[in-house]
């Protein structure tokens, strides 16, 4: 499990725990965790491994969220 602190949009200084809190709010798609935290709205970098194809940011919201939540 992602610890807590980690930080998952580094744009935004988003954390895994606030990711979290917004899936457990209802949120279950990027675009709706984008629209709730601002996470992904900058350089979209950490929103999933295809909008990151050189694997630049640790998280990705899509694979390290949602797919394993
Ligand atoms: S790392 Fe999330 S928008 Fe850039």
């Amino acid at each position: 499990m992602i610890a807590d602190e980690e930080m998952v949009c580094e744009c935004l200084k988003i954390s895994a725990k606030e990711i979290r809190d917004s899936i457990a709010r209802g949120n279950n798609s990027v675009e709706m965790i984008t629209e709730d935290t601002e996470a992904g709205s900058a350089c979209g970098k950490c929103k999933s491994y295809k909008s990151d194809p050189k694997m630049s940011r640790k998280y990705h919201i899509e694979e390290d969220f949602l797919e394993r939540s």
